[in-house]
């Protein structure tokens, strides 16, 4: 069995858009997803999981596979359903009954404030890209501090901003679905380090107790080849990516070499300048001295070689093989690796990769305190065979000990690892892929939504087991 110490926290993860449903009830305001999915009418949000109504019977379901911990996201329009304003009293009650009900069973919440799902409110008026809503998003925190300080000790206060940003303004795969936008992409990442770090920073002067940190998705760049232009194109994506954000969040500036990259990847496309103030760079700098924690989000590494054509992207959000394409003008294009096996949808399986990055922040990033793994697990075709047959999901069982193979060898080489969340806890929707794409430990048969624990569910029990003893 796997080594890792003990008191290693193993988790669950999940965020309110892709498991609650409810999206209209209770008062809840819309968000940017809700128009966007109705018009593209591919898939709806409703009910997901119906974590909603069901969250006791997961929690339960937590209990008895030996998963102490649970990553949850408090979506912003059930409180603030404009984003700002007017508070809905239904939406707040719900998250204490939901916290209520982690302590009941021992189940320690770790909550995230912005998990892709912006109020429509806000995001019809720029987003991330107008201040005013990171002032909102700042009053938010502070409710939530407030609110629900007393049950939750363990606060997030974005995930994956880069996601939001690239597929906002590159890729096109988030709404509003704009291409090849650099320079609002990357204005949009200072926007976020930024709005992250004014939350770090009020959370410490109000006093509050437990810790808080950011979820990064870190997904290893490579070159594709030693060639000394493969190895540039890596350097450019991984600053899109990777270093504009670690500097601004885990160092609290961004480095002369990085702010070299970000601007030689907006020359190449169509120029401009970011807007980042003398007061921003003292609000980074504050937080990144106060931040308890890191989260990385790891599921696949990316090898990419140089390329100076017209930017193309294709986006696998169905499951078929081999249909996704990246190309960046002047940044590079990802490649295929020979030899390294990849997902139904194009992630290539590199558990290395995991260790590289955990490495590099202990190295490079000296001020970390600490780092939970707040995401890994494999998108799978899970086949339900009957209620009497256990889903065999071995593959994810593999993903997952290698992963964990490469964290204990982190630990072991100095990285301080203090936990692990598998996503999913249950299979839910997924943004851009839908229902197929399965995550979960805990099978959802979306049609009674019946839950089936999963050949996986009992092996992440045993390990649990194994991390008491
Ligand atoms: C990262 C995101 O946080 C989550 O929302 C998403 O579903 C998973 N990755 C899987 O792609």
């Amino acid at each position: 069995m796997l080594k890792l110490p003990k008191g290693f926290v193993l988790g669950g993860a999940t965020a309110a858009y892709q498991c609650e449903g409810a999206t209209q009830a209770d008062g809840k305001g819309k968000v940017l997803w809700d128009d966007y999915l109705k018009e593209q009418g591919r898939f709806s949000p409703d009910p997901a999981c119906d974590f909603y109504h069901r969250y006791p019977e997961d929690l339960v379901l937590c209990k008895q596979f030996g998963i102490k911990a649970i990553r949850v996201s408090i979506a912003w329009s059930r409180i603030f359903p404009e984003g700002h304003g007017r508070i809905e009293p239904r939406g707040v009650a719900f998250y204490h009954r939901l916290f209520d009900e982690c302590a009941e069973l021992g189940i320690e919440p770790y909550v995230t404030l912005h998990h892709f799902d912006s109020p429509d409110a806000t995001y019809r008026t720029g987003d991330w890209l107008n201040p005013e809503n990171i002032d909102y998003f700042v009053d938010f925190a502070a409710f939530c501090f407030k609110e629900y300080g007393s049950q939750v000790k363990k606060w997030i206060t974005i995930n994956e901003p880069v996601s939001v940003s690239t597929q906002q303004y590159i890729t096109g795969t988030f709404p509003p679905q704009e291409h090849f936008q650099f320079l609002k992409a990357l204005q949009c990442e200072h926007n976020f380090n930024l709005a992250h770090a004014r939350v770090v920073n009020l959370f410490k002067k109000m006093g509050c107790e437990g810790e808080i940190g950011i979820v990064h998705a870190l997904q290893t760049v490579y070159p594709a080849s030693d060639d000394v232009k493969d190895r540039h194109a890596a350097d450019l994506q991984d600053a899109l990516e990777i270093r504009f954000y670690l500097d601004g969040t885990l160092e609290g500036k961004y480095s002369d070499t990085t702010l070299q990259l970000v601007n030689e990847i907006l020359e190449k496309n169509g120029g401009g300048e970011l807007v980042i103030t003398d007061s921003d760079r003292d609000e980074l700098d504050r937080a990144a001295d106060q931040l308890d924690f890191v989260g990385v989000n790891y599921y696949f590494s990316k090898f990419v070689k140089d390329f100076e054509g017209k930017s193309e992207f294709t986006h696998n959000g169905t499951g078929t093989k081999g249909t996704s394409v990246s190309r960046l003008q002047g940044i590079g294009e990802v490649i295929r690796k020979e030899g390294i096996p990849t997902t139904d949808w194009d992630w290539p399986i590199y558990p290395q990769g995991i260790y590289d990055m955990l490495m590099r922040i202990t190295k490079e990033y000296p001020k970390t305190r600490k780092i939970y793994v707040t995401e890994n697990g494999l998108g799978h075709k899970d086949k339900f065979e009957g209620k009497d047959q256990l889903i065999d999901d071995q593959p994810r069982i593999d993903y997952i000990e290698q992963h964990l193979e490469k964290i204990a060898e982190a630990i072991q080489d100095g990285a301080n690892v203090q936990g692990y969340f598998v996503w999913s806890l249950q299979d839910m929707f997924s943004w851009t892929n839908g229902y197929n794409k399965r995550y979960g430990l805990f099978y959802v048969d979306f049609e009674t939504q019946e839950r089936y624990p999963k050949k996986s569910a009992y092996w992440f029990k045993e390990l649990s087991h194994a991390i008491d003893s």
